[in-house]
């Protein structure tokens, strides 16, 4: 049996779909709109996921009030209100897609050290989501 815990936060922050390896016209074709030089911004929804044994003693995997500053310390503050290109270290050397947010967001998170970090999951819009789980290809 596996219980896990999934917590839900929100961040907002702006990007722009552009990669230097590309030229100007294989950016427009490739990233559409989201290539617009003056970026765009998204109200992202987090969830995180850790896993382990329930403490006998407080019967939860991992006390959320250790998880939620972890997490705002982590992620929530250097990328909330940010442009996520020029803002957040990781997106000067890659594309800020969501694909990367994700990767970045669990490596931040992957050293919490009082629970596993099992998954990763963000809402980019409505109709986007993407999710990072612990694993070999990830
Ligand atoms: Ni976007």
């Amino acid at each position: 049996m596996k219980i896990s815990l999934t917590r839900r936060y929100r961040f907002a922050a702006s990007h722009r779909l552009h990669t230097t390896k590309l030229s100007a016209a294989e950016n427009r074709r490739v990233y559409g709109k989201c290539s617009n030089p003056y970026g765009h911004g998204h109200n992202y929804v987090l969830e995180v996921t850790v896993t382990g044994p329930v403490d006998p003693e407080t019967g939860m995997i991992a006390n959320l009030g250790e998880l939620d500053p972890f997490v705002q310390r982590e992620v929530i503050e250097p990328f909330d209100q940010k442009f996520l290109n020029e803002e957040v270290g990781e997106f000067r050397e890659q594309v800020a897609t969501t694909e990367n947010v994700s990767r970045a967001i669990f490596d931040r998170l992957k050293g919490f050290r009082l629970a596993r970090l099992e998954r990763v999951r963000i809402e980019e819009t409505s109709k986007n989501s993407f999710e990072i789980e612990d694993g070999p290809s990830s």
